[in-house]
């Protein structure tokens, strides 16, 4: 397949680019675009084949269901209720980084929801994306644009790396300003509850509503006792090619214990990447050295925490340290992301 590349900004949108990609929408196909979390791979989400084409070009697992994209509040039709306080979140938070989960209505088809019958509908803020899902005149389903396991894509680069060959049509735009997916919370339950952490935090939540939780299953390794309720956070993820270990504990430790390692890996002719901040980067005596950003601004790590692990990769080494971080505010995001990305495999120092 032919994949055709168009390249714009937010503030400069090419609107017969986007015209063109809303009808391959409207005719059952796959369009890349660009999200202010992650860039999406999207297809109407109310038509079962189209749908079936985003799992086959993903390799995504059959029981994982998808998030679809809408541009205004008209939703009832897509689903059965509408609690008061996922109205209230809703008014507060979008557009932009938050999905809610709902009981969903019979006109999305199950293709879309793996199954379940619910549905996770988020609206988010990126120009580009309302415009896409406001031509096509259908909502959008889209997971993030990468091969299934994959970190996912804050760069349109990833996509065509991934995707290139797959889908009818990219849309590129700027680098994704948030850089992790949405916040998931399930309103269907009471009270509702964060099936993965995102920048929409729980700190923020709490605010409209006290009484909020995160689903314990979400920072710690998935077992037979403590399943993830979001399908999706059960699988490996995220994942690099080589091995990720985060060690976790005080900065001068963490620098101490990964310089050791690195200087084992060393003797034994191994190649090591280490993912480091602005405060920490010159202590590294060897090793491939990425800077996130400054700790100072977790929104900034967040960011260029996907692009960092995909750039660590293209170096081809052998193993990938990472240093760890608060799991407060969007911490929690971050740190969710890199515990999945390294299997849970964490040393403590
Ligand atoms: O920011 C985002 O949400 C991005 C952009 C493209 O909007 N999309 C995204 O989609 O991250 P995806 O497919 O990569 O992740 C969707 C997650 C999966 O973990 C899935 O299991 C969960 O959402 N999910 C979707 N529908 C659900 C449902 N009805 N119940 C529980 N979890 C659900
Ligand atoms: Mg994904």
């Amino acid at each position: 397949m032919n994949t055709k590349v168009v390249k714009m900004n937010e503030d400069k949108m090419n609107i017969n680019a986007i015209e063109e990609a809303a009808i391959i929408i409207k005719g059952g196909g796959l369009v890349v675009f660009p999200t202010e979390t992650v860039y999406g791979l999207g297809a109407n989400a109310l038509d079962d084949k189209a749908v079936s084409k985003i799992f086959e070009a993903k390799g995504r697992p059959q029981d994982n269901p998808l998030i679809i994209h809408v541009a205004d509040f008209n939703i009832k039709e897509y689903i059965k209720e509408l609690p008061f306080i996922a109205t209230k979140l809703m008014e507060e938070f979008w557009p932009g980084p938050i999905t809610f989960i709902l009981n969903k209505s019979d006109i999305v088809p199950l293709t879309t929801s793996a199954g379940l019958n619910t549905i996770g509908i988020r609206m988010p803020s990126n120009k580009i994306a309302r415009e896409l899902i406001l031509k096509s005149g259908v909502p959008i389903a889209a997971p993030s644009a990468n091969i299934s396991g994959r970190p996912s894509p804050t760069e349109v680069e990833r996509c065509i790396e991934d995707l290139s060959g797959k889908v009818e049509y990219i849309l590129g735009g700027e680098g994704s300003n948030i850089g992790l997916e949405s916040t998931i919370l399930d309103c269907t339950v009471e009270p509702p509850c964060i099936l993965r952490p995102g920048a929409i935090t729980l700190e923020m939540l709490k605010e409209v509503k006290e009484d909020i939780y995160i689903d314990p299953a979400v920072m710690k390794m998935p077992s037979k006792e403590l399943k993830p309720k979001a399908p999706g956070m059960k699988y490996r993820h995220y994942a690099p090619k080589a091995p990720l270990k985060i060690i976790r504990g005080d900065l001068k430790k963490t620098i101490a214990k990964v310089n050791e390692i690195v200087q084992n890996c060393i003797d034994k002719e191994k190649t090591v990447g280490i993912i480091a901040t602005e405060e920490t980067k010159s202590c590294y005596n060897n090793g491939i050295v990425l800077s996130l950003g400054s700790r100072k601004n977790l929104d900034v790590i967040a960011k260029n925490l996907f692009e960092c692990l995909r750039a660590i990769d293209d170096k081809n080494v052998d193993l990938i340290l990472s240093e760890s971080f608060d799991e407060l505010g969007i911490g929690i995001a971050i740190m969710n992301r890199l515990k999945k990305s390294a299997g849970f495999d964490i040393l403590d120092v």
